[in-house]
């Protein structure tokens, strides 16, 4: 057994955000960014885990998992890919990553996908991209404790950086959407660090559960009108209002050959996430608004969980540095460090 290297992007979403988990539409796209992960058999009696960035080194066996969090998406996956029947041999695991860290690009999928890429060269595991992401999910749900939706991993997966991916979460069925001619994605970092688990993503997840149980449907994805939400309390409807309306946004989107139009869905979708589901904050606030007051920004959100982390807005093409060197200023003028995180 040789060594084996692998490789997985970050991403960034344009649209369809908390939709994932209830069955609904996502519009992402992969960023430039990379993680990557290299493997060889060490002869030993346990894994090494050594993670360059991070400065940190993770012993471990399949009967005394990682106490490290890091270490736990990469435990999983090896876990993951020994209850499928693969032997797994102890091995050394080099993981270096460009994708940044918690603030909604995804790092923790880059990880996940990288990490079973290797793995199925290393062993020759006959796994295609779906199932890899598949996988990926488990191991972010079981191992790192995490309940996301699928999002993350498929585009990791199966996104390219220079079209977006319609993905119906559902049937994981899928199509390329080419961004509006003349546009292009810019993603600024708020500053404003997040936890995702830490936060209220598991309350949100519980609260659509609790909504779309109340409605008698499988999942708020069923829903078939805004009306059929008016017997909900006040929280809830507006947590199912979100998911309705940001589900129309996608599909809206993914037909869409203006950018101006796709633009202002963007804008609709973050107030959205800001009123109904109540996962912006001040700060996202603002770099959105000084954001959506540049001319040559078609739109503009929060990206990810929320409750910090970054904003991505769709630009003209070939703006998108101009637009980030006129709008850091302005919010840092307002006491906040952000940062452009794509291109
Ligand atoms: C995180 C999760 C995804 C998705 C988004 C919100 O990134 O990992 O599954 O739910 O939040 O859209």
């Amino acid at each position: 057994m040789n060594e084996a290297v692998a490789q997985a992007p970050g991403r960034v979403n344009l649209l369809g955000e908390h939709t994932d988990y209830n069955d609904g539409f996502v519009l992402p796209v992969a960023i430039a960014q990379q993680t990557r992960v290299a493997m060889r058999a060490n002869g030993g009696e346990e894994f090494v885990l050594h993670a360059a960035d991070l400065g940190q080194t993770a012993h471990f066996t399949f009967d005394a998992p990682p106490a490290d969090h890091f270490a736990s998406y990469v435990f999983g996956c090896l876990a993951l890919v020994r209850e499928r029947g693969a032997q797994v041999p102890p091995l050394d695991i080099e993981v270096s990553s460009e994708v940044p860290i918690g603030v909604g690009l995804s790092s923790s999928a880059a990880l996940e996908v990288a990490t079973l890429r290797c793995l199925r060269t290393l062993l020759g595991l006959a796994l295609d991209d779906v199932e890899i992401a598949q996988l990926a999910q488990r191991a972010e749900i079981e191992y790192a404790h995490v309940r996301c939706g699928i999002m993350d991993q498929m585009a990791s997966s199966l996104a390219a950086t220079d079209r977006a991916l319609l993905i119906d979460t559902r049937s994981l069925q899928r199509r390329d959407v080419p961004l509006p001619a003349g546009s292009a994605v810019l993603v600024l970092d708020s500053g404003v660090p997040r936890t995702l688990a830490g936060s209220g993503y598991n309350q949100r997840r519980a609260e659509c559960e609790a909504a779309a149980r109340q409605l008698g449907r499988a999942s708020l994805r069923d829903v078939e009108s805004l009306a059929e939400l008016d017997v909900l309390p006040d929280v809830l409807r507006r947590r199912a209002r979100h998911v309705f309306t940001e589900n129309a946004r996608v599909l809206a989107a993914a037909t869409c050959s203006d950018a101006a139009d796709f633009g202002r869905l963007m804008n609709a979708s973050h107030a959205s996430l800001r009123d109904d589901y109540e996962v912006s904050t001040p700060e996202l606030d603002l770099l959105v608004k000084l954001l959506q007051e540049h001319p040559a920004v078609f739109g503009a959100r929060l990206t990810g969980a929320g409750f910090g982390g970054a904003c991505v807005a769709l630009c003209r093409a070939h703006a998108q540095d101009e637009v980030a060197a006129a709008v850091l200023p302005r919010y840092a003028a307002a006491g906040h460090v952000g940062r452009q995180l794509v291109p």
